[in-house]
């Protein structure tokens, strides 16, 4: 009976974390329309590809979107896509932005 308990426990912990972390390569399917399915697409109003860049940098810039504090003239369009991104969801798409 113990034994059974622990396994559920197990299974349900391990449920619950597959779920709740940020899958970087799901989050980008909102960003494809502008920047590209590889980052290449430059969407009016930005000035660079995201490929090529640095996790640090594109963390860097999206919270700044999500703050407030960073920005171009269209920087409207990406205080949207960031409002409800959590630290852990930028960190994902810089991560797996970084290496298109
Ligand atoms: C509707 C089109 C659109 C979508 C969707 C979109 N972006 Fe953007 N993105 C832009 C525009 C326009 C800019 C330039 C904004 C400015 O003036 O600062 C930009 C800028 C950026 C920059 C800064 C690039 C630089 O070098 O200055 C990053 C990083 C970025 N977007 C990432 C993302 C991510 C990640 C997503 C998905 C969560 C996303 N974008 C979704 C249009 C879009």
């Amino acid at each position: 009976m113990k034994k059974t308990l622990l396994a559920t426990a197990f299974i349900v912990t391990t449920f619950v974390f597959a779920f709740a972390a940020s899958d970087g390569a799901a989050l980008y399917n909102k960003c494809k329309a502008c920047h590209g399915a590889d980052g290449t697409k430059v969407p009016a109003g930005a000035e660079e590809a995201l490929k090529g860049q640095s996790a640090a940098d594109i963390e860097k810039m999206l919270t700044g979107y999500k703050d407030g504090s960073f920005g171009g003239e269209k920087k409207a369009t990406m205080q949207r896509m960031t409002a409800n991104l959590s630290p852990e969801d930028i960190k994902a798409l810089a991560d797996y932005i970084s290496k298109f």
